[in-house]
């Protein structure tokens, strides 16, 4: 039996995936009383067939309209149309790819800052040093959290985050005080946008309309809640994925340093590589055929998109970190009505820090040959601690 929790699993799951894609495809999981699918177009139809499956906890995902829910808050992840497709239209028109862009030389200033902490040293921690701090900073800002509360608003980010089932969100997510607190601080940021709307997402939330239809306070705190529970962690992954990966495949870094112009494609190839979500859930609406298995209704679906973005029937040699590969539709940012709404964001900063990275960090290697211990859970995937050096330009 599979221990999805054991460190050898968490650090490398993909023979495990291999051989389910191969024996088991659509696999009942008796001890988490969960089904699995693993190939590419599965894991495909789990997360985009909404009529069939459920991204509530129960198959009874919210559905009604916002004004009929205005007390209780929304989580976008957790609720199935018609009300997702209005909350994410409102949502949307915070987030836009050319809102993301402007973030770009502010991020540039985050990152060099970090790593001018530990420039002269020729030592850090690339995950605590910087690939964690750097998601949560952008974020703060994002929501218009001033630099002085920064500390406060980090810890509570890591409380919730911490307590937090997953990225599903949905669970009793982090500590009641850390909620509370949190809930108090912005219900004053929000008051005073109302008053003095400024350039931040919480001003853009609160002016957002579709139709009849705008996000109440509780809506926004509740999307406050879920971007620190969706956009740090996985974020963090990713910068942390992206160096490991190079760090074991030398002969692509050459490459990139030499090609700078393929980055963007490289990004893409660490999503499908070593996706930092590995693991999305579902819940089945009704009785729903998957391959030659019957899924039956109110069961829970975990749709492994680490498995699908490894698929050999999908992509040519799966298991070989190829930064030139063309074809590269992986799963890692879903798929659907629900795909990633901070994609851009995540592609934009995995951008600046690989720059800084390579600008800032060079003959970067390993400081030691210890084995890495995995980042907790199955569903984020990546590395909790990443101790490098490198030489310093002096
Ligand atoms: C590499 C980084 C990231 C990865 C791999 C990732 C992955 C995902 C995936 C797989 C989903 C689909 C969930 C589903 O189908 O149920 C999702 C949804 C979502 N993500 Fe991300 N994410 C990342 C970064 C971010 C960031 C930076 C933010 C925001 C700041 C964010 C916000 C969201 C939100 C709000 C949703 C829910 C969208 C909806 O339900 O309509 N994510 N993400």
């Amino acid at each position: 039996m599979i221990n999805l929790l054991s460190p050898e699993f968490l650090s490398n799951p993909y023979p495990v995936y291999e051989m389910f894609r191969k024996n088991q495809p659509v696999a009942y999981m008796e001890s988490l009383q969960l089904w699995s699918v693993f190939t590419y177009d599965h894991v495909k139809t789990v997360l985009t067939d909404h009529a069939h499956f459920s991204s509530g906890p129960n198959g009874q995902a919210k559905t009604a309209e916002p004004s009929e829910q205005k007390q209780e808050g929304f989580s976008l992840i957790t609720t199935d149309p018609p009300r997702h497709t209005d909350l994410r239209s409102l949502v949307n028109r915070a987030f836009t790819p050319k809102a993301v862009a402007a973030l770009e030389p502010r991020i540039e200033e985050i990152a060099n800052e970090l790593l001018d902490k530990n420039a002269n040293t020729g030592e850090l921690d690339l995950i605590r040093d910087f690939a964690y701090p750097l998601p949560v900073i952008v974020i703060a800002e994002l929501l218009g959290v001033p630099a002085a509360d920064r500390d406060r608003f980090k810890e509570w980010s890591d409380e919730i985050v911490a307590g937090a089932d997953a990225i599903i969100g949905g669970g009793q997510a982090g500590s009641r005080q850390a909620h509370m607190e949190m809930n108090d601080y912005f219900k004053d940021i929000i008051a005073q946008r109302r008053v003095q709307p400024q350039n931040d997402l919480v001003s853009t939330l609160l002016a957002a309309e579709e139709g009849n239809s705008h996000l109440s306070e509780s809506d926004i705190l509740s999307f406050c809640r879920l971007l620190l529970v969706a956009g740090n962690e996985t974020t963090t992954n990713l910068i942390g994925n992206a160096v490991l990966a190079f760090l074991e495949h030398p002969a692509e870094w050459d490459k990139l340093v030499s090609r700078p112009e393929m980055l963007p494609n490289a990004i893409e190839e660490v999503l499908r590589f070593r996706s930092p979500v590995q693991a999305m859930f579902r819940t089945a609406k009704q009785d729903v055929q998957i391959g030659d298995q019957t899924i039956p209704q109110g069961t829970r679906v975990v749709a492994w998109i680490g498995s699908a973005n490894r698929d050999e029937a999908k992509f040519d040699e799966p298991a070989r970190f190829d930064i030139s590969r063309e074809s590269n539709a992986h799963l890692a940012f879903g798929q659907g009505i629900h795909f990633c709404l901070g994609a851009p964001l995540a592609r934009l900063e995995a951008k600046v820090a690989l720059t800084a990275v390579r600008n800032r960090l060079p003959e970067l290697a390993r400081q030691n040959t210890e084995p890495l211990e995995p980042a907790r859970g199955f569903i984020v995937h990546g590395v909790k601690s990443l101790p490098l050096r490198f030489a310093t330009q002096s």
